[in-house]
Formats: structure tokens, C-alpha cells, sequence
């Protein structure tokens, strides 16, 4: 019995010794000096011993148990002002850490910056569905049934009827159905088409530009078109109108720009052209106005349409389109 007190005295303060944390500090006391502890139990026993024996041990116990709460008082400062010195310390002098913020999407800020060149040009913004009938999507459009523009464009077929529109251009016949002339809107929008290679992908998006009014002329068409273009790209940018065909517009055209990468020389990006196709318009076909309700005789109009991805993609000079869907925070963090 006498040399067990000492013995349990011993072992703790070797133990104790080796501590290093709060944590392995506190399951140490509780090993010891807690309600179970070995020297708390020691101290119980006592009253069980010879009656001789009794005030001997609780004199040693008693002892014992001063000088190890006092070594864990000290180990437990030791510990708290190591702490202190090292992770726990608050420096002052440290310039504050920036909470990560979000940012806007490449598609979103090219979307919202082609919106907002035209709104300083009096459009308006305005809105479709994307699930859309194939009447206003194709046939008020001028695209018949059979007609072969139907196979430009890969549609996804919900059921005979009901399309995903395959461009932005039937939110011009839903406008004017609701508005009368004039019209000046702007509507950006996502599309969809059945294709997926390095520069297509089942879903896009695309901006929609409808002007009608009593004199609206395919020279305003070129001129805010060609503002559009300076201002999007840069205002030293080389751009023309060639000859195209869209069902809806008559006379058509697509506007290119010259090539932001061989400026004209030819190379892979513009497939040896110098050009670089980024949009396409004209005036809007009597056909459409007509489905629309619109009087051919007092009204002309224009419109345009034209892929964001693919601006972005010259804008960025991105040449995979799949990067913006991707998620991926590096490409992302670069806009
Ligand atoms: N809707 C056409 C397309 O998706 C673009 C376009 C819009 C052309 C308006 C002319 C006028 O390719």
C-alpha cells in the first residue's frame, strides 16, 4: 500500500510528461484526479485498511494528490500559452482574408452586354418559351412543312407539334401578335438544336433583333449592325455583308467579321476564308408580317439573330465551346 501511492504518483507524472494538447492533458486528469480516477480511488480505499495504517496512507495520499494537481495546473499553462504562441494567436497586422465571391458567367456578362448596346439604341428587351409549337417556331416563319431550311436546323421533337425552338427567331412572331407597330425589341434566349462537336452543342443561346416601323430600310439594318459590331468587338474591326438565304427575311444577308486570328490571311479558325461569320438578318419576308397581321403596305422591317457562344468564342478567342459548360472554376475565374 505505501509503495502504491508512489508508484501511481510516479506513473502520472511521467505520463504528464509527455502530454502536448489539452485534449491528451484532460484524459490524463480524468485518469487520475477524476471522480474514478486512480488517486481519488486510492483515497477511498483508505478506510478499508487496518486502523494503523490509516493515518500514514492518508497523510502520503493527500500529499500525492497536492503536488500532481499542482504539476497539471502547470503542464495545463504550459500547454494554453504554447497555444497562444502558435495556431491560436491573432496577429493584427494581417492584411483581412476576402470572403470568395461569385462572378458572373462569360455567356451571362456577353448576353447582358449585347442587351445593353441595343437598349442605348431604344430596343426593348422581351422574352419566349423554349418549348415552343412548331407553328411559331417553323411554319409562321415562312419554313413550311417540307421545306428543306427545315433540316438546317437538327430539331428536338417533343411530339409532332411541339418543338425545343431551334432558334430564337419565333419570339418575333409572338411580339408582334401582342404589339403593334413600331417594334423594337431584343430577345436573348436559350436554343436548341440536335449537335455536338467543338463548336456546337445541344443547347445554346442566341439573341433575337426585331425593328418594325413606317420606314425602317435595309441601310439602317447595315448601320446598326455595323455599330453593333464595333461596339461589341472593337470599332477598327473590318466587317461585310454577304449575300444569304433565310426563310423568314428577304432580302437576307450574314454579316462576317475579319478574322480576329489571321486578320484575313486565312487559317484553321476561318477554314482559310479570312472571314469569320457572326450573325445573320434582313428585312423581315411579307410572308411573316402577314401571319402576324401586320399591313406589308404600311410597314417594313428588320431583324437579325446571332449565336452568344459564338461571339464569346471570337470575343474570348475560346475554340472549344464546350469549356463554358464545363464548369470548370479555372476557365471560369478567367472573365
Ligand atoms: N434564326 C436564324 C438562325 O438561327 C438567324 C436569323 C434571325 C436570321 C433573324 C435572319 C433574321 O440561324
Amino acid at each position: 500500500m505505501k509503495y502504491n501511492i508512489d508508484q501511481i504518483k510516479e506513473n502520472a507524472l511521467q505520463e504528464l510528461e509527455s502530454a502536448d494538447s489539452k485534449k491528451s492533458l484532460e484524459s490524463l486528469f480524468v485518469k487520475y484526479l477524476g471522480r474514478k480516477g486512480r488517486v481519488t480511488q486510492f483515497l477511498r480505499n483508505i478506510s478499508n485498511l487496518p486502523p494503523g495504517e490509516r493515518p500514514e496512507a492518508g497523510k502520503k495520499a493527500n500529499l500525492a494528490k497536492k503536488s500532481l494537481d499542482a504539476a497539471f495546473q502547470k503542464k495545463r499553462r504550459d500547454i494554453e500559452s504554447k497555444a497562444l504562441q502558435t495556431e491560436d494567436r491573432i496577429d493584427v497586422s494581417l492584411p483581412g482574408r476576402s470572403p470568395a465571391t461569385g462572378s458572373l458567367h462569360p455567356i451571362t456578362r456577353i448576353t447582358d452586354r449585347i442587351c445593353d448596346i441595343f437598349v442605348r439604341f431604344g430596343f426593348d428587351i422581351a422574352e419566349g418559351p423554349e418549348v415552343e409549337t412548331d407553328y411559331y417556331n417553323f411554319e409562321a416563319l415562312n419554313i413550311q412543312k417540307n421545306h428543306p431550311a427545315r433540316d438546317m436546323q437538327d430539331t428536338f421533337y417533343i411530339s409532332d407539334n411541339i418543338v425545343l425552338r431551334t432558334h430564337t427567331s419565333p419570339i418575333q412572331v409572338r411580339i408582334m401578335e401582342q404589339q403593334a407597330p413600331p417594334v423594337r425589341i431584343i430577345a436573348p434566349g436559350k436554343v436548341y438544336r440536335c449537335d455536338s462537336d467543338l463548336t456546337h452543342t445541344p443547347m445554346f443561346h442566341q439573341v433575337e433583333g426585331l425593328m418594325v416601323d413606317k420606314k425602317a430600310t435595309f441601310g439602317d439594318l447595315k448601320g446598326m449592325l455595323t455599330l453593333f459590331i464595333h461596339q461589341i468587338f472593337d470599332d477598327k474591326i473590318s466587317l461585310r455583308f454577304r449575300p444569304s438565304f433565310f426563310p423568314f427575311t428577304e432580302p437576307s444577308a450574314e454579316v462576317d467579321i475579319l478574322c480576329v486570328i489571321c486578320r484575313g490571311k486565312g487559317c484553321r479558325v476561318c477554314s482559310g476564308t479570312g472571314w469569320l461569320e457572326v450573325l445573320g438578318c434582313g428585312m423581315v419576308h411579307p410572308a411573316v408580317f402577314e401571319n402576324a397581321g401586320y399591313d406589308t403596305d404600311l410597314y417594313k422591317g428588320f431583324a437579325f439573330g446571332m449565336g452568344i457562344e459564338r461571339i464569346a468564342m471570337l470575343k474570348y478567342r475560346i475554340d472549344d465551346i464546350r469549356k463554358y459548360f464545363e464548369n470548370d472554376l479555372r476557365f471560369l475565374r478567367q472573365f
